[in-house]
């Protein structure tokens, strides 16, 4: 049932907080230690692993590119991102040490499976993300995360995705206890900054007034670009792909490093362009993504800007500043995929479409 709110898709963008904490709950102790029981691969094959491929389709896919981030850095194992379907289909290098993670909400994603199937038959292990109790994906694997959003109705994933990034932001911290190549220290804050997260989306939530006057003033747009780098690339094109999906208009999500090598030919007068900016810190992410707002507005596109409060580098070149909670770097797309999830539906249901049932779409893709 939607509990009051016109669309599931609603319901369940309000539901992440919850889902964000079901999702971290009882996968540590008091003192930071990741606890990940379900994982029933042995600590000894888990320090063999020599490279990681992360297949998914979609909204899993953008979780899986945010994951690689997250996985490299606390983990040194190198791992590649691959769309299920062109995975399947060439000829991966694939050996006993190979990791594959499948990251899929319904787990019953054929391209995705018929990935996992290959995999197995080359001897990797199989690590599956998944929402859906007992569905295909995980029976098919060795090991299995179940996200714990609880069931997920509308057509446009949102508390799937948001708890897909968590499971893997506890894979990755995962492996870096059991192989050691980052301290208990270092693992707790993350943990801590994790916990913080269900606070953090609620108040979000509370406040999101903006986003709908937002999409109501680009109720005829023709066509939104979305651009991001770093963790907030992935979340550029998911901003982009709920756009498709449920207000069927053009959207597009680049890396913003990626504009003078073409899209900024693209950049023209009153184009809305979403922007997600790094949290400011000690890399240069952050002041390099504030100059590529400066030349698209200096350009006459319309910058709409997500970026943490208290940003006032950027504040001065955005026509609507969407502030996000200061969280770390690699957590950032957590919270930068509510205000794109909420504008996504809004701007839909301005239009007169049906949320929930995008034309077209079905809920779990099960056929190649
Ligand atoms: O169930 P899965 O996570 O395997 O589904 C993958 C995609 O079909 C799915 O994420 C799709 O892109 C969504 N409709 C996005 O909102």
């Amino acid at each position: 049932e939607k509990d009051g709110y016109d669309w599931f898709m609603r319901k369940e963008i309000h539901e992440q907080p919850r889902a964000v904490a079901d999702a971290l709950l009882g996968r540590h102790t008091e003192s930071g230690a990741l606890k990940l029981d379900e994982v029933r691969i042995s600590d000894e094959d888990l320090r063999e692993i020599d490279k990681i491929i992360i297949i998914a389709c979609g909204t899993s896919n953008y979780a899986a590119m945010v994951a690689k981030y997250a996985i490299e850095h606390w983990t040194r194992i190198a791992c590649e991102v691959e769309l299920s379907h062109e995975f399947r289909y060439r000829d991966p290098i694939l050996t006993r040490n190979t990791l594959v993670v499948a990251i899929s909400q319904s787990g019953e994603t054929a391209d995705t499976l018929m990935a996992i199937r290959y995999a197995r038959e080359q001897k990797s292990k199989v690590l599956a993300i998944c929402n859906t109790n007992g569905s295909t994906i995980p029976r098919e694997s060795d090991a299995v995360i179940y996200t714990h959003a609880g069931p997920e109705i509308g057509v446009a994933s949102t508390k799937g995705f948001v708890t897909q990034l968590i499971a893997c932001y506890l894979l990755g911290l995962f492996l870096a206890q059991v192989r050691g190549t980052r301290f208990g220290d270092e693992i707790r804050d993350v943990v801590e900054e994790l916990a913080k997260l269900p606070g953090h989306l609620q108040r979000q939530l509370d406040e999101s007034a903006s986003v709908l006057d937002l999409a109501k003033t680009l109720a005829d747009a023709k066509s939104v670009l979305f651009l991001g780098r770093h963790a907030g690339f992935p979340v550029a094109l998911e901003g982009a792909l709920k756009l498709k999906e449920l207000a069927y208009i053009h959207a597009e999500g680049f890396a913003a490093g990626e504009l003078k090598h073409g899209p900024i030919a693209l950049i023209e007068q009153d184009l809305p362009v979403f922007c997600v900016v790094p949290p400011r810190g000690r890399d240069q992410l952050h002041d390099k993504m504030v100059s590529a707002i400066q030349e698209i507005r200096a350009r006459g596109a319309r910058t709409i800007v997500l970026a943490e409060e208290g940003d006032d580098d950027v504040a001065p070149y955005a026509d609507v500043l969407l502030p996000l909670p200061v969280v770390p770097t690699l957590l950032q797309p957590v919270v930068a995929a509510i205000p794109l999830q909420l504008f996504a539906c809004e701007l839909a249901t301005l239009m007169g479409h049906d949320v929930d049932q995008p034309r077209n779409l079905a809920k779990s893709v099960t056929v190649e």
